[in-house]
């Protein structure tokens, strides 16, 4: 099968690339950097020529919210359009769980934008919703330092390894277009409780507090806003320790 995975020398990407094509799969990978710019349309007809499968897990290179919307907006517009001139069949997007609970920060209604144009564009079409992955919690940390202590939420979050999710990636990429799918990590536990022990693990110093007024990027936390709630979800196996071990 030829995959390409737009966003294929990212974080998610490369992994993804990487695991097609143990699998036996002409995986390709497509970003700027390949020549092929999603915003501007350059590059992109001739990468999906022949493609069977899109894989989009781009990101917004500003994370400023006015760009992030005019990217996810433009993006997804010229890449769906240059998907259904190349007849591809299965358009597969990596999201968030919860985006649709969390439409009060600019970046998750950027990611809806990008929900609704998959939904009207014809193309048959899965996204992943993902959890945070292991490898942010790090930059939510950094959004929730106030004078140097980080103020974490009650909230629950079910955090998964970046390997995990690029392998449901791989999985979904060669399945049937299946809609919406939730992705999260094996466990759920507040946000102060992950944020200690991630700080603890890595030898950062930073206190902890459990704070129910913090927010998370804009957006008002309740417990379950982040994690799953229909029962139906995958689970990535790798937990917090085992990845803290591995890193
Ligand atoms: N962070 C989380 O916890 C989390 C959780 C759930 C879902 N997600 C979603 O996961 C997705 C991927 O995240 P990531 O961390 O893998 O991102 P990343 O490492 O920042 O990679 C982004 C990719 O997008 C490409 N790109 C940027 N602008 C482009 C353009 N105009 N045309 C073509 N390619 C472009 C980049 O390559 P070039 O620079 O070469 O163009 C790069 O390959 C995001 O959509 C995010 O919303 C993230």
């Amino acid at each position: 099968m030829r995959i390409v995975v737009i966003g294929g020398t990212g974080r998610i990407g490369s992994r993804l690339v990487g695991l097609l094509a143990d699998r036996g799969h002409e995986a390709v990978a497509a970003s700027r950097k390949t020549g092929v710019d999603t915003v501007t349309g350059e590059g992109l007809a001739d990468a999906l020529g022949g493609a069977d499968v899109v894989v989009d897990v781009t990101n917004a290179p500003l994370l400023e919210a006015a760009e992030v919307l005019a990217f996810f907006r433009r993006s997804g517009e010229r890449l769906l359009a240059a998907e259904r001139a190349a007849g591809v069949r299965h358009h597969v997007a990596l999201s968030i769980v919860g985006v649709d609970r969390l439409g009060a920060s600019a970046y998750m209604r950027a990611k809806i934008a990008q929900e609704e144009l998959i939904g009207e564009s014809g193309v048959p079409f899965t996204i992943l919703r993902a959890t945070q992955f292991f490898e942010f919690l790090g930059t939510i940390a950094a959004g929730a330092t106030i004078d140097g202590v980080v103020h974490g939420s009650p909230a629950l979050i079910q955090p998964v390894a970046a390997d995990d999710v690029a392998a449901a990636l791989a999985d979904v990429a060669v399945a049937q277009p299946a809609g919406v799918i939730d992705l999260a990590g094996p466990v759920a536990e507040p946000i102060h409780e992950t944020l200690r022990r991630f700080l603890t693990a890595t030898g950062d110093a930073r206190e902890v507090v459990e704070d129910p007024t913090v927010d998370y990027f804009g957006a008002h936390l309740e417990e379950k806003s982040l994690i799953p709630t229909s029962g139906r979800e995958r689970l990535g196996p790798t937990t917090l320790d085992e990845w803290l071990a591995r890193a």
